[in-house]
């Protein structure tokens, strides 16, 4: 059985969906595993790598789709999938692309749909990818930072330590307030999930953020923020807005899942912010939590505000973000494998395949996508 490996064609995507580590695992549970030229180069891992662990190595998309019964991507593949082949990526389809791959016949399985429970962490693209990203957020935040994260106490004086806030606790955002504090910041934080309190405490961050009785329900079944209202985030904003005027680093990782992100930080509260202050926006991609964030641009404001608002936070981390990402999609693969038949089993019942998978057999069948659940 054929395993496909393609190099990723979306502009500025860094990352592959396999690496030499799990290329040697998949050989093991008896694929043939194909590659295409150059699919790990960005990511640093170069062509022989991929071969010495077992791989075969074709110079082209088509070439290496030519007979897959699985394949292995990060973005939707721009190439057409063989009928019957099982599709694996973050595959962010919409209703219409639900349907092209019914109509195709692929099998898909869109990897972001994941529950979020304990048994499919170690398969959970978005926390990997956003740990990363978490971390990768304040690195290139310090780059832009035109004084020190710590307080450095010289002969020639003290230099003090940097006021950071980090806007949304989830897996990035708590990724960011460790790495911020191991720079030596002095770090706040802010959510809306009553349980991200906690967790920003016991990483040594104070709490700053507005609570009442709806941010007490503010957590879905699944874990994610939900949509409040616009009465909350004025007052929220109130909040937060005399606390952003003294801060030298504002790391903005809110997300409402299926939304637009939030927007927390008003034109104004860039205003109020020194010159020489850093924004970093990783919540560019669902359009930014800053007002003032141009997705995929870095903006320096008139009085010298810099907004960092590049997308794909974990493509700027790419052979990191790859091999985890990789781990992760084998790490699926392996959980359904049926090892007598030598062949992926995704049983319909699993609550987890429920979650990922979009088609089987030609129809559509995520609850998200399915004719049913639009009736
Ligand atoms: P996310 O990426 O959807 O959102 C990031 C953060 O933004 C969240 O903490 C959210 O509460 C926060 N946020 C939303 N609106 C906000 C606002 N107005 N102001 C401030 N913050 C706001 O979330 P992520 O990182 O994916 O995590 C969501 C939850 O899922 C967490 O509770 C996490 O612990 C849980 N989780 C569970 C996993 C599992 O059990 N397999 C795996 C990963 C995460």
């Amino acid at each position: 059985m054929r395993l496909a490996v393609l190099k990723e064609t979306k502009p500025g995507e860094s990352r592959v969906a396999a690496t030499p580590e799990t290329v040697k695992k998949l050989a093991a549970l008896g694929l043939e595993v194909v590659v295409e030229t150059g699919a790990g180069l960005a990511s640093g891992l170069p062509d022989a790598e991929y071969a010495a662990a077992g791989a075969k190595l074709v110079d082209s998309a088509a070439a290496a789709l030519e007979g897959a019964a699985i394949v292995f991507a990060v973005r939707a593949p721009a190439a057409p999938l063989p009928r019957g082949a099982l599709l694996i990526g973050t595959l962010q389809a919409d209703a219409a692309a639900a349907e092209a791959y019914a109509k195709a016949g692929v099998d898909a399985c869109a990897m972001e749909l994941l529950p979020r429970i304990t048994r499919a962490q170690s398969m959970d693209v978005l926390s990997s990818q956003a740990n990363l990203a978490g971390y990768r957020a304040v690195i290139e935040a310090a780059a832009a930072f035109d004084r020190g994260f710590p307080m450095l106490m010289t002969a020639a004086g003290t230099v003090p330590a940097a006021n950071v806030f980090v806007m949304g606790a989830g897996v990035a955002g708590l990724q960011a307030i460790a790495t911020a504090r191991r720079l030596g910041g002095r770090v706040s934080a802010t959510d809306v999930r009553p349980a991200a309190k906690e967790e920003i405490k016991s990483l040594g961050a104070s709490f700053v953020g507005y609570e009442d009785e709806e941010s007490k329900a503010a957590q879905t079944a699944g874990g994610y923020a939900k949509q409040l209202s616009a009465e909350f985030y004025a007052k929220q904003a109130e909040v937060v807005a005399g606390h952003i005027a003294k801060q030298d680093v504002v790391i903005c990782t809110a997300l409402v899942q299926g939304r637009k992100a939030p927007t927390l930080v008003t034109e104004a509260m860039v205003a109020s912010m020194k010159p020489g202050s850093v924004i970093v926006d990783i919540a560019a991609d669902a359009g930014g939590n800053c007002a003032l964030t141009r997705p995929g641009e870095l903006v320096v404001t008139g009085h010298g505000v810099k907004i960092l608002g590049y997308t794909n936070w974990p493509g700027r981390i790419p052979a990191a973000a790859s091999a985890l990402y990789a781990r992760n999609l084998l790490t699926f693969l392996t959980t359904f494998w049926d090892k007598e038949a030598r062949a992926p089993k995704l049983n319909p019942e699993d609550e987890i395949v429920q979650g990922v998978a979009l088609t089987r057999g030609g129809a559509v069948v995520h609850k998200m996508f399915a004719p049913a659940a639009a009736a």
